[in-house]
């Protein structure tokens, strides 16, 4: 196949696009605006008879148009993706996240093209800390922030685009991810790079917030599994069972790199925090078949330690400003 994928400049993008040079014979066109999230260097030494990158934006109905036309199927990653940013500007979710969707759904319409959409847990809302249940195909959508509210949104895009025009889509929604090329605003990356800059680790709140990890390489063979096999107008789950709270994950980074496991700050909380997300991918793993690798969170986090330890040219100029952001917001 040929496949096309928005935002495989990012994060979970770009793990994708590497994994699926590696393990498969697919040629892959990577759509991506670079916005701040998107990093070239992400993609760099790919073999240049199966790898293209077009920078654009997913809102550009004409580019969009063309690249379908050449595609067999297209993987859409791309979104604004930050929690703390939709609270501190919620405008550019609503463009990339609704209207991109929109403007790529449009094209699948026309073109009569296969279409993967990447959504997210959150969609789902929170869950207690004690509550036995947790998130599946049929819960109900019960987003919390401008940023899950959105990817609320898209993916109910998808669902009337298949029932009303009989677009070919799946859609998927993961938990949280980790693993290389992670921004450093994020929980996990921002954590390691202050402990290798000797700065303290900075928890929302209590620390005691829930979140379901997964390795992002998981999370791409999920969706190359989906892609493959899936169900078209069918919602996949995916996750691996690595329910850890903040603060469990801080002291493990803060132990992996030889500090003590109190050397970090209770910092101002994130307004409207989600407590708790939890997967259940049994849909996933009984009709298609899929299993995570990574199924040791303290081995992943290791190697994921390791990975920043050796890249601190792809995470160093992002930093200062990425701090600065979030000295700005008391965080
Ligand atoms: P990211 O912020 O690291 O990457 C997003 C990418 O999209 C960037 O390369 C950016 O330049 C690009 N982009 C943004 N707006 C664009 C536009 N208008 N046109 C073209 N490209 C654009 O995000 P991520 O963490 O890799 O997340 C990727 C997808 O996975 C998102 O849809 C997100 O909702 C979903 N997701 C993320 C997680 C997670 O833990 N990070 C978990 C579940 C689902
Ligand atoms: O569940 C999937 C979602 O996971 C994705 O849809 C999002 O794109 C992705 O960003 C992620 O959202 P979270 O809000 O869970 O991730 P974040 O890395 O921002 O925060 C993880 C947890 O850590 C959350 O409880 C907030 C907390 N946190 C975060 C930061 C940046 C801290 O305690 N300190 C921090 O400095």
């Amino acid at each position: 196949m040929n496949l096309l994928v928005t935002g495989g400049a990012g994060f979970i993008g770009s793990n994708f696009v590497h994994h699926v040079l590696e393990h498969t014979d697919h040629s892959v066109t990577v759509l991506d605006k670079l916005t701040y999230a998107g990093n070239r260097a992400s993609l760099d030494g790919l073999p240049a008879d199966r790898f293209r990158f077009v920078e654009g934006d997913i809102i550009d109905a004409e580019l969009v148009d063309r690249l379908f036309a050449e595609h067999d199927a297209v993987v859409h990653y791309a979104a604004e993706s930050h929690n703390d940013n939709s609270l501190d500007d919620p405008r550019p979710f609503l463009d990339t996240n609704i209207i991109g969707t929109y403007t790529l759904l449009e094209a699948a319409r026309r073109h009569n093209r296969r279409l993967h959409h990447i959504s997210t847990d959150e969609v789902y809302g929170d869950l207690e800390l004690d509550d036995p249940a947790r998130f599946t195909e049929d819960t109900p959508y019960n987003p919390s922030s401008p940023y899950s509210s959105t990817k609320a949104g898209s993916d109910l895009l998808v669902r009337a685009w298949v029932r009303s025009f009989g677009v070919q889509a799946t859609i998927s929604n993961c938990s949280n991810n980790y693993g290389p090329y992670q921004h450093v605003e994020k929980f996990i990356p921002r954590q390691i790079t202050n402990v290798l800059r000797g700065e303290r680790p900075k928890l929302y709140g209590t620390g005691e917030n829930v979140r379901d990890w997964i390795h992002a390489d998981d999370h791409s063979s999920a969706v190359l599994t989906i892609l493959e096999k899936g169900v078209i107008g069918e919602t996949y789950l995916i996750g691996a069972d690595g329910e850890k709270n903040n603060k469990d994950v801080v002291e493990l980074i803060l132990s992996e790199l030889g500090q003590p496991s109190d050397a970090y700050d209770l910092v101002t909380d994130r307004p409207g925090h989600d407590l708790r997300y939890a997967i259940d991918s049994t849909k996933l793993r009984a009709e298609l078949g899929w299993t995570p690798r990574f199924s040791d969170f303290e081995a992943g986090l290791k190697e994921t330690i390791r990975w920043y330890q050796d890249n601190e040219a792809w995470w160093a100029p992002q930093k200062d400003a990425t701090e600065a952001r979030y000295t700005a917001q008391g965080q």
